[in-house]
């Protein structure tokens, strides 16, 4: 018989972001999901990537600046477009925020490389917590671009937010058949 892939493994799902409830992975399970997915192709050994973690707890002071820059960046917006905003780095049990610290002018390993350095880390996070039983999913918006945000993040130059994670129990389940 040929060799197998392992189905398991390649079962990623992406999980709408209002289906990932309680509980979220603990402090181990994050840890250990972190430290793996950090095994990744990296030109150089540079590690130009950085993972932040927010709780339920941390989530309440980034989303007072998501929505203070979102007031200031939309003086006309509604209060339920106001509220929306501030929810929305709240709806999940575990939020990851991976950012892209690179090292430019340096001759061999171009900054494109180390952005995919940071994709295959992503990937990595989706396919780890996925393994541990947890739903996850991969979205960036207008936070990632706006300059307070990087600012916020000491992002400079070059550097990028690769992704915001959400993660959490899937409320259903969806994994497809692939
Ligand atoms: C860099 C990047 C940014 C993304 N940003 C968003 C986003 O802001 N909103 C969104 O709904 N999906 C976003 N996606 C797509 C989702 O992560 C996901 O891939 C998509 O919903 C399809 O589901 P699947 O991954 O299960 O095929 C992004 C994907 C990548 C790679």
């Amino acid at each position: 018989m040929s060799k197998q892939l392992s189905k398991s493994f390649f079962k990623r799902l992406s999980t709408p972001i209002n289906l990932l409830v309680d509980p979220g992975p603990n402090d181990e399970e994050i840890d250990h999901a972190i430290n793996i997915s950090k095994d990744v192709p990296d030109h150089g050994n540079l590690k130009p990537w950085n993972i932040a973690v927010y709780k339920k707890a941390e989530q309440i002071n980034l989303s007072e600046l998501r929505r203070a820059i979102f007031i200031e960046n939309n003086p006309q917006s509604t209060d339920s477009q106001i509220e929306s905003e501030f929810l929305k780095f709240q709806r999940t049990p575990l939020l990851l925020v991976v950012t892209s610290k690179v090292i430019i002018d340096n001759p061999k390993i171009p900054i494109i490389e180390q952005y995919l350095s940071g994709g295959a880390l992503c990937q990595n996070i989706l396919l780890a917590f996925n393994q541990l039983g947890y739903g996850a999913k991969w979205v960036t918006g207008w936070p990632s671009r706006s300059k307070s945000f990087l600012d916020f993040f000491q992002l400079k130059n070059e550097d990028i937010v690769l992704g915001f994670i959400h993660i959490g129990t899937p409320d259903k389940i969806i994994y497809r058949d692939k």
